[in-house]
């Protein structure tokens, strides 16, 4: 049943890659938005469409440009909010070795102070964006959601954390909470620039900039490409879903492996690109083990929700125009 349209939601890091996604398919279905981000890595470019829809009477839209770290900020967030979807986070591995205290405490405090903001005001339920990070190196495939965690950097031990903390809440105060381990999300909006830019982006910028990628390793190693769509409808079965998923944590994969050679070999025809690969070092930090989600076979999974990410890849098409002196990669929106 789909009673999104009488949501009053708040969306945090709604200006961010996988939070304006989430923003707009809220608001196409109806739904009350609030967003609460800082735009640190966020941008206000993301939330042009949601202004549009908005604009259009589709659902409300309100702003709170605050920090996940303030706790007024958090407070005025959840103001009369039934639901709060939570994508804001300091991403990307590499940042949180070079800064782990940031990291922990964006990712890990600001959860905590979302989380005693929502108790407060009678939230009915928070959504919470996880990572497949969380696996750390095991070889074990599928990754399972019974499997031993074993966060290999203070990103990684900072969405576990943080997603402990929100089935906590769920334990010691009622506060209805599922964690979402999403496994190497990609689609439109992903920053190609950012020196911590995610695989996907920074294959796709180099072969577009006439560069060679990087590879990091043998390339050999697979990952569970997720389009962004099927994470928005995650969140979405998360949000609707009965009292049985609460306190628990699910995989948002597709239960494919495609490995970063493969990844490439589709980016190259998707571009017309053909610039071959430059292999370094493997990185300390990063995982080197392949990853595949298998996800809980029942409660949200047991709709379409991790639907195959082949209709991801085949919708993809990457286009590129030349905004100044940078790249903008544009792909097909998700579906609502
Ligand atoms: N992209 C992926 O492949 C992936 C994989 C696993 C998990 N995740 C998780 O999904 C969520 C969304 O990731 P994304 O890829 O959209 O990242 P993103 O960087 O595009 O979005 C994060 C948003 O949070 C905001 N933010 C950061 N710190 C904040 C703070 N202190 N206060 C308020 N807002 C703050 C940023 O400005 C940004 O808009 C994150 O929790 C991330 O850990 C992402």
């Amino acid at each position: 049943m789909n009673h999104s349209e009488s949501w009053r939601a708040l969306v945090t890091g709604g200006a961010g890659f996988i939070g304006s996604h989430l923003v707009e398919t809220l608001l196409r279905r109806g739904a009350v938005v609030r967003i609460l981000d800082d735009f640190s890595t966020g941008k206000r470019e993301n939330l042009e469409r949601a202004e549009e829809w908005a604009e259009a009477g589709k659902g409300g839209f309100e702003l709170i440009e605050g920090d996940l770290r303030d706790r007024g900020a958090c407070h005025r967030a959840v103001e009369g909010v039934e639901l709060v979807f939570h994508e804001a986070a300091l991403g990307s591995v590499p940042r949180s070795v070079e800064d782990p205290l940031t990291t922990e405490q964006v990712n890990v405090e600001g959860t905590l102070n979302l989380l005693l903001a929502a108790r407060n005001a009678g939230v009915r339920r928070v959504v919470a964006a996880s990572s497949s990070s969380v696996y750390g190196d095991s070889p074990v495939l599928p990754k399972t959601e019974e499997m031993r965690c074993d966060p290999l950097s203070p990103y990684a031990l900072s969405k576990y954390a943080a997603e402990a903390y929100c089935l906590l809440f769920w334990r010691l105060y009622g506060l209805e909470s599922v964690a979402l381990r999403y496994f190497n999300v990609f689609g439109p909006r992903q920053d190609p620039h950012s020196q911590y830019a995610a695989v996907i982006p920074c294959f796709l910028s180099a072969l577009l900039d006439g560069r060679r990628p990087v590879v990091y390793g043998t390339g050999e190693q697979t990952r569970d490409f997720t389009y962004v769509g099927n994470v928005v409808q995650a969140n979405l079965a998360a949000a609707e879903a009965g009292p049985e998923v609460c306190g628990l944590a699910f995989n948002i994969a597709c239960g494919e492996r495609t490995s970063l050679l493969e990844l490439l070999a589709v980016l190259k025809r998707l571009t017309g690109q053909g610039a071959d690969p430059v292999f370094e070092t493997h990185r300390l930090f990063s995982s080197r083990s392949s990853q595949e989600g298998a996800a809980r076979a029942s409660g949200l999974c047991r709709g379409s929700v991790c639907r195959n990410s082949s209709s991801g890849w085949e919708a993809t098409r990457v286009s590129s125009r030349k905004l100044g002196s940078g790249t903008r990669l544009s792909y097909p929106h998700p579906e609502p």
